[in-house]
Parts: structure tokens; sequence; C-alpha cells
């Protein structure tokens, strides 16, 4: 058995479990449960990619401050990482996002700075460029800069693939993921092509993001920022994306998302974060179109207790006419 020294070395290798109560056609569909990651998220593997590699190539050192934006998990990974390797976070995070992340951030003595989430990638309030600012000012301080960084991709072609093409016995079909900084979807599309390259890559896309237009080459209006689900629906195409490996993409409704992390809560007992909703709910259409049976992929990027006053209040649910 591996030896467990610090958290860091329970990051990855996360189990899949199989759905069992949908209608999933002639398909198995599989969760990849990310949120049994220590810091209870898929960015883990990315934030600790970016330090590791940072490490070697000398931009981080000793008594550097980590700057990030983030719609929470990414910057909740590199705290908790800075935390057991004596660097200091600061994480810049949109005003849309769930207050208990913040809470999270804080209690793992993460400095927080909230920024406009109605602002677009040409404004200085982004929480990108909010960042960079940041960082400028910061004395010796290193800019994670997910949306950019190579080793957040990289992080998913070297840990997330392999496990999931080792779980499956090398059978898989299909991997449905959504699109934050597009690390994920890429990573794992390089991955395959490589080892499967029969296995499809899925993109699972909010209603009112750009990411699927820009995908199926159709005109491509502004975002519209109506989606509720976080982490995931574009408002730029980052340039850790790579639209190329994605051979599909379905559009998810808030309804669609929110009715279905509820669902998988009460009839599988698993709770799921948010963009876990899009995600599933975009895999159950791929499974249900399919004609022969399929192995699909998708993930539960992070866990649901950080959305029990949101997703699974239905104070908020009628609030916003999900109920
Ligand atoms: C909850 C959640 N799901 C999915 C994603 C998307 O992953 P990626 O950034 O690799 O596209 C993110 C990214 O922030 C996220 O926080």
């Amino acid at each position: 058995m591996k030896e467990i020294k610090t958290l860091i070395d329970l990051i990855g290798n996360t189990p899949l479990v199989q759905v069992k109560t949908f209608d999933t056609g002639p398909c198995n569909l599989f969760l990849k449960m990310e949120n049994m990651n220590p810091g209870s998220s898929i960015k883990d593997r990315v934030a600790l990619k970016i330090i590791e590699d940072a490490e070697k190539s000398g931009e981080l050192n000793e008594n550097s401050t980590i700057v990030e934006a983030t719609a929470g998990n990414t910057g909740l990974g590199l705290a908790l990482i800075a935390k057991l390797k004596g660097y200091k976070a600061k994480v810049v995070i949109l005003d849309k996002m769930n207050e208990n992340k913040v809470f999270h951030l804080q209690a793992l003595g993460a400095e927080v700075f909230k920024t406009r989430s109605d602002v677009g990638p040409d404004s200085p309030d982004h929480y990108v460029n909010v960042a960079k600012k940041i960082c400028n000012e910061t004395p010796n301080s290193f800019m994670a800069g997910q949306f950019t960084n190579p080793s957040n991709p990289s992080a998913h072609e070297l840990s997330t693939g392999p496990e999931i093409y080792k779980q499956l016995d090398g059978n898989v079909d299909a991997v449905v993921c959504g699109v934050g900084t597009g690390g994920t979807i890429t990573g794992l599309g390089k991955y395959f092509e490589k080892k499967s390259p029969t296995t499809e890559m899925i993109l699972a896309d909010p209603k009112g993001s750009i990411v699927k237009d820009t995908v199926e080459k159709n005109k491509v209006n502004a975002a519209d920022y109506s989606w509720l689900v976080e982490g995931i629906g574009e408002d730029f195409i980052p340039d850790t994306l790579d639209i190329n490996y994605i051979k599909k993409a379905y559009e998810v409704s808030n309804k669609e998302a929110f009715d279905t992390i509820r669902q998988l809560a009460l009839n599988e007992g698993i709770l799921a974060g948010s963009s876990s909703g899009t995600l599933i709910s975009a895999a159950l259409k791929y499974c249900k179109e399919q004609e022969k049976a399929k192995n699909v992929v998708t993930f539960v990027c992070d866990n649901g207790e950080k959305y029990l006053n949101t997703a699974y209040n239905k104070l908020w649910l009628k609030e916003k006419n999900l109920i």
C-alpha cells in the first residue's frame, strides 16, 4: 500500500461507480468520483500538477504566493497544497459562486478577492484580469494560470485518463466533460487519441455558454451568463481548450442540471456538485441516442455539500424557478 504522508498523496485514484437508477438506453454509465479528492474536486489534480511543474522550473520558491482566478475549486486545491507545502495563496473568485467556497478557502488560510460575474474577458474587472493585477502587485508571486498553463490539461492526460482506461480494462467508448478551462476535455482527448482512438470526447455545455456553438461552428452569440451551475460554461475560449478533440456537444438547461443532481442524491445517495448535473444530464442524452451498448464515463466533479444552500435547498430552487 502507498504510504500516505500528507493529503497530497490522496489526490487522484478516485473510484468509478456505475449509475443504476437512470435510463441509460443500451449503455453503461460510470461516474468518476472526483469529489473524493482531499480538496473535494477534480481540480486537486490540476493544482498539484501546476505547483509541482512550477517547483521544477524554479518559478515557485519557499516564500512564494500563489495567485489564481477560479470558480472556486482550483483555488481550493491550490490553497490546500499551498498550506501543506508552505506557500501563501491569493484567490480571485466570481461573486456568483457559492459563499461556502469562500468560507472553505478562508478556512484553509487563503486570501479571497470577490469579482463581478457579469463582465467579459475584455473588462479590467474580469476575474482573470483582476488575478493578473494582484499577481503584478504581489512580490514573489506566481500566477497558477489554469486558463493558459499546459500543466492543467497535462494533469488529466497523465492521471485521469490512465485511471479511467485501467478501471474499464481499456473499454472506454465515450467520456463526457464540461468546459471551464477545457483542461479535462483536452487532456483526456490527448490521452485517448493515442491510447484508444475510438473513444469519443463529448461536451456538456450549460445553456448560455459559448463553447457548444464554437464547437459546432455556429454563429457564436455572447455568453448570457444565465447558467447557475458553477465551474463550467464559458464566455471565451481558453488557451487550454482544444475544441478539435470534441466529437459532439449537448446543451443542458439549469432545470435539467439541477433536477439530475437531486435525483442522483435521492436515488443513488451521491451528493454531487452542480456542474455534475450538467455532465450527467448530457451523458444520459448521449447514452439514450446510442444503438449499441457502450461504456460511457462522466464525472462527479465536486462535492454537493458546498451547494446544500442552493442546489439542494427548496427555497433557492423556487426562487430560481427550478421547481
Ligand atoms: C466543479 C467543476 N466542474 C468542472 C470543471 C471544468 O473543468 P475544466 O476546467 O477542466 O474544463 C470545473 C472547473 O473549474 C469545476 O470547478
